[in-house]
């Protein structure tokens, strides 16, 4: 089996990037991000207090996460219910964040996580996929770009999306959670010490598939 690791800060383009990657490699594309917001929803759900680590622990064993694939797209669902649309919510980000800082939060997703790695060819993308989940990726790929031009895309997806969205705002989230994802002791956001480092504020969308699948393909 093939591992292609991507990680990086978010709104980096990274989900985007490993759809249109898996889809022209015939790799499946693992959306790491989203188990995290499945936690962070069932604490929403639950009115648990994301700030209270051990109510956050608490509630682990209540909380059964199944990935599945539909037409070739992930769908997260958390207790039996697709939660794959809502999840998106950008309250569902900061707090998804939040509760990435719990070791025993990662833990609890870390055999999932390995576990279509085991059995498929992956792209994998999250921000420690080449630290920690697959260290032994065969490719790791550490994408980013300024976090002006990261809030600028955000602030187009959502509007696209029919959601209004304040580029202030969005700039504010994104920089408050690159911090966050950054400075935890568990895990952090960091590229991995072989990682292709692949910046792509001056790259558009078909321009960094491209440079990706360029870098993928030298590699393997
Ligand atoms: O990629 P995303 O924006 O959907 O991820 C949501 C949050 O989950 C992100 O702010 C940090 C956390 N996360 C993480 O800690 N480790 C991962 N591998 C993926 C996401």
């Amino acid at each position: 089996m093939v591992s292609v690791a991507i990680d990086g800060p978010a709104g980096a383009g990274k989900s985007t990037i490993a759809k249109r990657v898996s889809a022209e490699l015939g790799f499946i594309y693992v959306d790491t991000g989203a188990m995290y917001r499945a936690v962070g929803a069932a604490c929403l759900e639950k009115g648990v207090d994301i700030h209270d680590k051990e109510a956050v622990i608490a509630l682990l064993p209540d909380i059964s996460i199944d990935i599945v694939f539909r037409d070739g797209e992930q769908r997260v669902i958390l207790n039996g219910r697709d939660v794959s649309e809502e999840i998106r919510m950008e309250k569902v980000s900061m707090t998804a964040s939040v509760v990435s800082a719990i070791p025993q939060v990662r833990a609890f997703l870390l055999e999932l996580q390995r576990n279509f790695a085991r059995n498929y060819n992956v792209i994998m993308d999250g921000r420690d996929i080449g630290t920690v989940v697959l260290p032994n990726a065969e490719v790791k790929i550490f994408l980013t770009a300024s976090a002006e031009s990261r809030a600028e895309r955000r602030t187009r997806q959502l509007e696209e999306k029919g959601v209004h969205a304040d580029y202030d705002t969005v700039l504010r989230d994104i920089i408050e959670r690159d911090h966050q994802d950054m400075n935890r002791e568990t895990a952090p956001l960091k590229a991995a010490d072989d990682a292709c480092i692949i910046d792509t504020t001056e790259l558009n969308l078909e321009q960094s598939v491209q440079k990706i699948i360029d870098t993928i393909k030298e590699k393997l």
